[in-house]
């Protein structure tokens, strides 16, 4: 497979084409940025660990019925994936109570979601991602009601797969952001699973596992990145 002009550049991850049809390969940046873009670094290695981490989580789903764009990956930083249409949802499963919900909302951190929420917001940069609700997703022509049907029905079957994962490695999900698109007549899992789309925090300690240690300066992001890849992936006990 060749590697073609750039399609779009993300604030983390570059798309580019490929000679061959309904493939991209998404590669993996060490750029990091939180808060809109507000605090923005490059960390050695980052884009690899996020990567391996991703492309660990599709194949698990896959192997559970999930359907997504992962193929294969070409080397550490770059993943073939199936070209999507997009749907400019963030699709967030929230199981334990931390970041926006608690800023937003009178509820304490840590507080258990029993059953987990999904909240739906618009893929938007330029208007701080607003949140939606079912309404005016359909308004806006952004997804169908089918559509949306299926993506919450999947968001919640991928958030019992990953916290069995997690939870079999010691660390609580308490929450992660999706992305689907549309293939050919069906809707994918798309874009990345990684620590900087999931909330992690260790079950013995409380210690976070993610990006929280990069926006709140709680540690070494890099030392942490590479720990949890090897948890996740369990090439350590
Ligand atoms: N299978 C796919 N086909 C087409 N586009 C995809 C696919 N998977 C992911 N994308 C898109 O590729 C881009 C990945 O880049 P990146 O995540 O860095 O950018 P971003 O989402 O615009 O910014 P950020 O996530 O930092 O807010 C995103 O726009 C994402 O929606
Ligand atoms: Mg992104």
């Amino acid at each position: 497979m060749k590697q073609k002009d750039l399609l779009y550049t993300g604030k983390a991850k570059s798309v580019y084409r490929t000679d061959v049809n309904d493939r991209l390969i998404v590669e993996f940046r060490d750029d990091i940025t939180a808060f809109d873009g507000g605090k923005k670094d490059v960390l050695k290695n980052k884009g690899g660990y996020n990567a391996e981490v991703s492309a660990f989580i599709f194949e698990y789903l896959a192997k559970n019925g999930v359907k997504t764009h992962f193929v294969e990956m070409l080397d550490e930083k770059r993943m073939v994936v199936r070209h999507l249409e997009m749907i400019p949802l963030e699709v967030i499963v929230r199981n334990v109570a931390a970041g926006s919900l608690v800023r937003n909302y009178p509820i304490k951190e840590g507080t258990p979601l029993n059953p987990p929420i999904i909240v739906i917001d618009y893929k938007d940069d330029s208007r701080h991602d607003p949140m939606l609700n079912d309404e005016i997703i359909i308004a806006l022509g952004i997804a169908t009601e089918k559509e949306l049907k299926t993506i919450k029905t999947s968001a919640l079957n991928v958030n019992r797969l990953l916290s069995d994962l997690m939870a079999a490695q010691g660390i609580t999900l308490v929450d992660f952001k999706l992305e689907f698109g549309r293939g050919k007549k069906t809707i994918y899992l798309g874009d990345e699973i990684s620590m900087d789309s999931m909330r992690l925090w260790d079950k013995k300690t409380g210690e976070s596992l993610d990006k929280d240690v990069y926006r709140f300066e709680k540690g070494d992001v890099m030392a942490i990145y590479n720990r949890v890849a090897r948890r996740i992936t369990q090439q350590q006990g």
